[in-house]
């Protein structure tokens, strides 16, 4: 740090939380997904050298980067004002919003919120979609022990199918990928105008300011439209 230029380029390493397709899954072992593609391109802009891959819980990411363990985080993270507190975000590279899912055998199609009166409703550990299910459903529409809270979407999404949730909260794309391949539908979409940013420590602005000149590189080079081609493209 602080030595750009002057000697040999630092290498970074960056955490993830696999189970979030198609921004991070595991493909026969192997960690794959735009995120990944991205960060790597991203880096590969810089001078920094790339170190590699760690995988955490989603919530565990947070904690995981101002302890030092990784230097940067990459997991569809919406950048808002409560995690701003504690770390630094990059340009945002992606919007969503929160899409509720259901089983596709429209026993139950909700249209809003309210629909989900008395309903166990599901969502990730730690996410906005979990955001979404404690400051408009808990207390309201539904009581604190019929939200369920999972370390990872794929989990939550199997409770769908399984019947034990009727609903789960999760990120626009995020839904759509699993609606491809799993009997669930997206029912509607709540609106979050969510961007998603990498996560850096708040006292490593010079890499926040590599890795920002890195995105802006890889949207001039064509790259990005590519890699959005190659994980959300038909
Ligand atoms: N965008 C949501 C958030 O920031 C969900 C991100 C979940 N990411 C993951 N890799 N599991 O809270």
């Amino acid at each position: 740090n602080g030595s750009a230029g002057t000697e040999q380029a630092p290498s970074i390493t960056a955490g993830t939380a696999p189970g979030f397709p198609p921004f991070e899954m595991k493909e026969g072992g192997e960690l794959v997904g735009f995120d990944i593609d991205l960060f790597e391109a991203v880096v590969s802009e810089t001078e920094y050298r790339f170190d590699g891959w760690s995988e955490f819980e989603f919530d565990s990411l947070i904690p995981a980067l101002t302890n030092n363990n990784i230097d940067a985080i990459a997991a569809g993270m919406t950048i808002n004002e409560k995690r701003d507190q504690t770390i630094d975000f990059t340009d945002p590279y992606y919007s969503s919003d929160q899409a509720i899912v259901v089983r596709e055998d429209g026993d139950f199609s909700p249209g809003s919120l309210s629909d989900l009166a008395d309903r166990p409703v599901g969502a990730q550990k730690g996410t906005t979609g979990e955001g979404v299910v404690q400051d408009e459903l808990v207390g309201d529409e539904i009581s604190e022990n019929q939200y369920n809270a999972y370390d990872n979407y794929v989990l939550a999404i199997q409770d769908l199918q399984n019947g034990n949730v009727d609903a789960v909260v999760i990120d626009v794309p995020v839904a759509e990928t699993f609606a491809k391949n799993r009997p669930v539908e997206i029912a509607f979409v709540y609106e979050t105008g969510e961007k998603f940013g990498f996560g850096v420590r708040t006292d490593d602005d010079e890499l926040t300011s590599a890795l920002n000149s890195g995105l802006s590189a890889v949207r001039e080079s064509g790259r990005y439209e590519e890699l959005t081609q190659k994980w959300f493209g038909e």
